[in-house]
């Protein structure tokens, strides 16, 4: 059976003064899922996007709105999120006191769900919430900013959490998904989808591609990542 890979550029990279129209070039460029980083300069050192941009982007494209939220605490904000049109809500196990409460508050508001792993943290987490999980997100750099180098340790959490999903999935037949996010590049997106993973967020990679104003311009290097991706 073919493997579905998804595709989703990080608009943390893209030109903030035109985001609208870098979303639908970037889609209409050929990638599937927006990814939308949010931080709060206190769980990560940085300051970013919240609900009232993506509800501002949300009538722009049809396509999958990925929320990850690297902010603490998350139980406030995730309605306002879901209210402004997310469809996945990811959030990191140590920004919430109630793990279990948060995912469900998610799902409870109509969203996907899921959890995101640092590079140092255990994947355990997962053992107690799988069926509350629809997306599990394994963090290749440490959060907090884009254009950093891909951590190769990550390729082993992969393979560990592939084989988590791989064997729920058997059990139950629910599909759950795997995202890699940091670094991902055209020259190492191969061996990450060997590793296991169908989701690639990249952020620099594609918006740091090109920059003139042809509306296409994202295509070649989709283009790239999807001929690395079918080596896989
Ligand atoms: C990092 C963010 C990433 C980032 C990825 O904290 O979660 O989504 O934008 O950017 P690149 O692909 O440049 O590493
Ligand atoms: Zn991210």
């Amino acid at each position: 059976m073919e493997k579905t890979f998804r595709i989703a550029p990080s608009i943390l990279s893209a030109n903030f003064a035109k985001l609208g129209q870098e979303i639908t070039d970037v889609i209409t460029s050929g990638a599937d899922i927006v990814h939308f980083d949010v931080m709060d300069n206190h769980y990560v050192p940085n300051l970013t996007i919240g609900p009232l941009v993506c509800e501002a982007i949300r009538p722009v494209t049809d396509a999958i709105i990925d929320v990850h939220l690297m902010i603490e605490p998350v139980d406030r904000i995730i309605p306002d999120f879901a209210k402004a049109g997310a469809n996945i809500i990811t959030f990191h196990p140590e920004a919430s006191n109630h793990i279990d409460r948060s995912l469900s508050m998610v799902r409870d508001l109509g969203c996907k769900s899921g959890l995101v792993f640092n590079p140092a943290t255990s994947l355990d987490y997962l053992d107690h919430v799988m069926d509350k999980i629809d997306m599990v997100l394994l963090m290749s750099v440490n959060p907090g900013f884009g254009g950093q180098k891909f951590i190769p340790q990550t390729l082993n959490k992969l393979r560990l959490a592939r084989k988590k999903i791989d064997d729920y999935m058997e059990k139950t037949g629910r599909e759950i998904w795997l995202e890699v996010d940091g670094g991902v590049n055209a020259d190492n997106i191969t061996e990450i989808a060997k590793a296991g993973a169908d989701t690639f967020v990249a952020g620099s990679a594609v918006f740091g591609a090109a920059n003139d104003n042809d509306p296409n311009r994202y295509e070649t290097i989709i283009q790239s990542l999807r001929a690395s991706l079918a080596k896989a």
